[in-house]
C-alpha cells in the first residue's frame, strides 16, 4: 500500500462536520468473476459473478446453504477460493489477508457479535481504527505529537459515527449493558470506523426484533445515501432486502441463479421455486406487514 492510500481514509466521507478538507478516495466496484469455494468435495461456491456498483446496496441472498456465507468469507479473507476473482478497484481481494482487505477500504461485521462487552461503545468503536493509526507502537510510547493528533482525530470521528447511528449519548457506556439492537449498531459503527468505501454486512437483522430491523433498515438506507458508502449485504430478512437493495443476487446450491433489481427477482420463477419449502415464505407479500416481521423467531 501507499501513503497516499492510507492517508485518505481518516476524513472519508463520514466526517460530517469539521471534515480537514482532505478528498475522499474514488469510490470503487466491486467485481466478483467466477468465484468457486470446494470444501473436500463439496463445491460450497460455483462460478459465482456479480458486480456491487459504487454508491449501492447490493444484497445476496439464498436458501440455507446456498452459499452465501462462504461468498462472504471467500471476500473476506477468512477462505481461499479454488478460482475466481474479487477485484475492488484494482486489488484482488481473494489473494489478501483479512487486514490488507480492511486497509483497502473494505469493512466487514461479524454475524456473531465480536465485540468486548465490558468495554465502553467508544473503546469498542476504537477498536475498528486499528489499522489506520500510522504513529506506531514506539511513537504511542513516547507520546509524540502525531500519536495525540491521531487520538483526537480519532475520537471526533469515533463521535461522528455514534452520532450518525443514534448512539452519541451511548459512548461511555459499557457495551454489554445495552440492549441487543444497539449492541448490533454499536459492531455496525465499528466497522464504519475502519472508513470503509465498501461495508459487508453478514446477516446484520439476525435475532432483531421488528422495530429494531425497521431502524436498521434506515442506518443501512442512510449508510448509502447519506455516506456514499457501498453495502453488500447477506441477509435472510427479505422485508429488509427487497426495501433497501438497489440490486439483489441469488444464489441456490453454490450458483448464481438470478441477478437484478428486487422487483425482478421476487417475481422470478427460478428463484421462488428455490424458495420452497423455506419457512420463511418471503415470495407471498404480506401488504400492511410491518418491517421486520420474518426476522425476530430465529
Ligand atoms: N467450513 C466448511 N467446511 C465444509 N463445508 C462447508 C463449510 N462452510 C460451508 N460449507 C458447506 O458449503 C455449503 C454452503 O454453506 P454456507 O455458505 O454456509 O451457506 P449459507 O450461508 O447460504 O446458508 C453448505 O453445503 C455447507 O455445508
Ligand atoms: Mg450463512
Amino acid at each position: 500500500m501507499t501513503a497516499g492510500e492510507r492517508t485518505a481514509h481518516p476524513t472519508g466521507p463520514l466526517l460530517l462536520s469539521g471534515g480537514g478538507g482532505v478528498t475522499a478516495p474514488p469510490p470503487a466496484r466491486l467485481v466478483v468473476d467466477g468465484l468457486t469455494v470446494v470444501f473436500g468435495g463439496v463445491t460450497a461456491l460455483d462460478d459465482v459473478s456479480f458486480t456491487v456498483e459504487p454508491g449501492t446496496v447490493h444484497a445476496l441472498i439464498g436458501p440455507n446453504g446456498a452459499g452465501k456465507s462462504t461468498c462472504f468469507n471467500a471476500l473476506t479473507g477468512v477462505y481461499r477460493p479454488a478460482r475466481g476473482t474479487a477485484l475492488f478497484g484494482t486489488h484482488d481481494l481473494t489473494s489478501m489477508p483479512p487486514h490488507r482487505i480492511a486497509s483497502v477500504g473494505v469493512g466487514r461485521t461479524f454475524q456473531n457479535i465480536a465485540l468486548s462487552p465490558s468495554e465502553t461503545v467508544r473503546d469498542n468503536l476504537l477498536l475498528g481504527r486499528h489499522h489506520l493509526g500510522r504513529s506506531g507502537f514506539l511513537a504511542d510510547a513516547l507520546g509524540t505529537r502525531r500519536a495525540r493528533h491521531e487520538e483526537r482525530q480519532a475520537l471526533a470521528r469515533i463521535e461522528a459515527i455514534a452520532a450518525f447511528l443514534g448512539l452519541a449519548d451511548k459512548l461511555g457506556t459499557p457495551l454489554g449493558t445495552l440492549a441487543y439492537g444497539d449492541q448490533k449498531r454499536v459492531e455496525m459503527g465499528r466497522a464504519l470506523a475502519m472508513e470503509p468505501r465498501l461495508l459487508l454486512l453478514d446477516e446484520p437483522a439476525a435475532g432483531m426484533n421488528a422495530s429494531e430491523t425497521e431502524s436498521l433498515t434506515q442506518s443501512i438506507d442512510q449508510i448509502r445515501s447519506e455516506l456514499g458508502i457501498s453495502v453488500l449485504l447477506v441477509e435472510h430478512d427479505m422485508t429488509l432486502v427487497m426495501q433497501v437493495s438497489d440490486r439483489v443476487t441469488v444464489l441456490n446450491f453454490g450458483k448464481k441463479i438470478a441477478d437484478g433489481p428486487p422487483a425482478a427477482i421476487q417475481t422470478d420463477s427460478t428463484v421462488i421455486s428455490a424458495y420452497l419449502g423455506e419457512p420463511e415464505d418471503w415470495t407471498t407479500p404480506h401488504p400492511g406487514d410491518g418491517p421486520g416481521e420474518t426476522s425476530s423467531e430465529r
